[in-house]
């Protein structure tokens, strides 16, 4: 009988398999196809302070293994998730939920987690750093280790809950900005979003997304990913969650050898809302294959 368990942050995981922010909705939308609480979790729409339209359309550029979104940050607003949202996830999974949280100032970041950090539901509050896809938002905190260690620090002063900061790989060094954060407070680590990308319409000659750019996803990102992953693990001792193009069960062993002690699978919910649920599935069967009796004991096991 093989052992799936992890533990983030003082937290147990039933296994380390999470959906990412941006591509499982609220959840409940998903708990219509599959039972969800066999997820180790998810990681709910990143949630700012007021509603956002989000970008302008089309928001989606389609490319061979991937795909570019700017989607822009749509949500209803942090009081809207709280008292219309959180209540339908609740019928639906019985654990905790990670919640993904976007700024465009420190104030914000600090708000909006304030107020998220009070829900019973949530566990862990991800601090998304690394939207590539606002102006003055997102991004513009996580590709410079200052700015990205002062939203960690500002939010570790007004919240009880651990803290998970999600970082951009649209940087030339990701490791120190990963230290800067881990000195700053943050009790865990995401990575990575998603890559600056674009797309452009051959017969239109146009940029096929309304913006001009988005952030590219999906199984083509797997190897950057795995080596930002196994760089970060190397220097710092938070807990790394493992994000970009995972689509098997073997990736997930392969992020977790490399460092991840939890991943999260984004783009490939779009492709097939049943991946979550097949790749927890085909774990134990994979994980007899390699001759692995525990997820926990591989963490970071190629160093
Ligand atoms: O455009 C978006 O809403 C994407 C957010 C993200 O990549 O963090």
């Amino acid at each position: 009988m093989v052992s799936t368990k992890v533990d983030l942050c003082g937290m147990t995981l039933d296994n380390p398999v999470m959906a990412a922010s941006g591509t499982f909705g609220y959840g409940y939308e998903f708990a219509e196809l599959f039972d969800i609480n066999m997820l180790g979790t998810f990681s709910f729409k990143g949630t700012t302070l007021e509603p956002r339209f989000g970008n302008p359309t089309p928001r989606i550029a389609e490319c061979r293994e991937g795909m570019i979104n700017s989607i822009g940050l749509q949500n209803p607003g942090v009081e809207r998730v709280i008292d219309e949202e959180l209540p339908k996830l609740a019928k639906c999974l019985h654990k905790k939920v990670m919640a993904n949280i976007g700024g465009f100032s420190v104030e914000e970041y600090v708000e909006v987690s304030r107020r998220l950090d009070k829900c019973d539901q949530v566990g862990w509050l991800e601090i998304n750093v690394s939207c590539p896809n606002v102006h003055g938002g997102g991004i513009a905190f996580g590709t410079d280790a200052d700015a990205a260690a002062q939203v960690v620090a500002a939010v570790k002063e007004h919240v009880s809950k651990p803290v998970i900061v999600k970082l951009s790989p649209n940087v030339t060094d990701i490791v120190a900005i990963a230290k800067a954060c881990e000195k700053a407070g943050a009790d865990g680590i995401s990575m990575i979003n998603t890559m600056l990308g674009m797309r452009i319409d051959l017969k239109k000659r146009k940029p096929v997304v309304a913006n001009k750019m988005g952030g590219f996803s999906g199984p083509a990102v797997f190897p950057v990913a795995l080596r930002m992953v196994y760089q970060v693990y190397e220097a710092v001792k938070v807990p790394v969650i493992g994000i970009g193009g995972i689509s098997t069960a073997e990736d997930v062993i392969e992020m977790m050898l490399a460092g991840a002690t939890a991943v999260q699978i984004g783009a490939m919910n779009l492709v097939d809302p049943y991946i979550c649920k097949e790749i927890v599935e085909q774990l134990p069967v994979t994980m007899e294959k390699y001759g692995i009796g525990s997820l926990s004991d591989i963490i970071g096991g190629a160093h």
